[in-house]
């Protein structure tokens, strides 16, 4: 039998705890299904547009060797139809979402695995903003 692995995010401007989530996520299981984040859902989830645009987004995500399907996340409401429509067997997902996705538990597994210290998305956004980093 397959073992399906699903996960969501936004992966804006790429950087090793995206890497580390996306591989840790991968061995779980036999593919690996990642719905990247909308940009209009990003501006709603982060309350700013994303970096990178959603095309660039999903270009990066499914050139990852260990993705074997990406798709775009819409709406934040639809993760148990796209949980299902994928066929996932595992939910996958940082433990700062820990016990928001439990609802799934009845349809798929759902795994929180530790964040990786010291990065994101916003922490490098706002370094590069600093005037001393020009
Ligand atoms: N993630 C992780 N370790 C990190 C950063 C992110 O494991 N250091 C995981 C998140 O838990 C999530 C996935 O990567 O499951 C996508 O996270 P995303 O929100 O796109 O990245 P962040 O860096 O957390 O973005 P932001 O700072 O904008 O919230």
């Amino acid at each position: 039998m397959t073992i399906k692995v699903i996960t969501f995010g936004t992966f804006d401007v790429f950087h090793v705890g995206h890497v580390n989530l996306l591989q840790r996520a991968a061995k779980l299981g036999d593919e690996l299904i990642v719905g990247v984040s909308s940009d209009p859902l990003n501006r709603q989830k982060k309350g700013r547009a994303p970096v990178y645009s959603q095309q660039d987004r999903l270009r990066i995500i499914a050139a990852m060797s260990d993705v074997t399907r990406v798709f775009v996340e819409d709406c934040l409401t639809l993760k148990r139809r796209y949980i299902k429509e994928h066929g996932a067997d595992i939910l996958v997902m940082g433990d700062d979402w820990r016990g928001k996705f439990d609802e799934f538990n009845d349809i798929c597994e759902v795994i929180y695995l530790p964040r990786t210290p010291s990065i994101s998305t916003t922490e490098i956004i706002e370094v590069v903003r600093q005037p001393e980093f020009c």
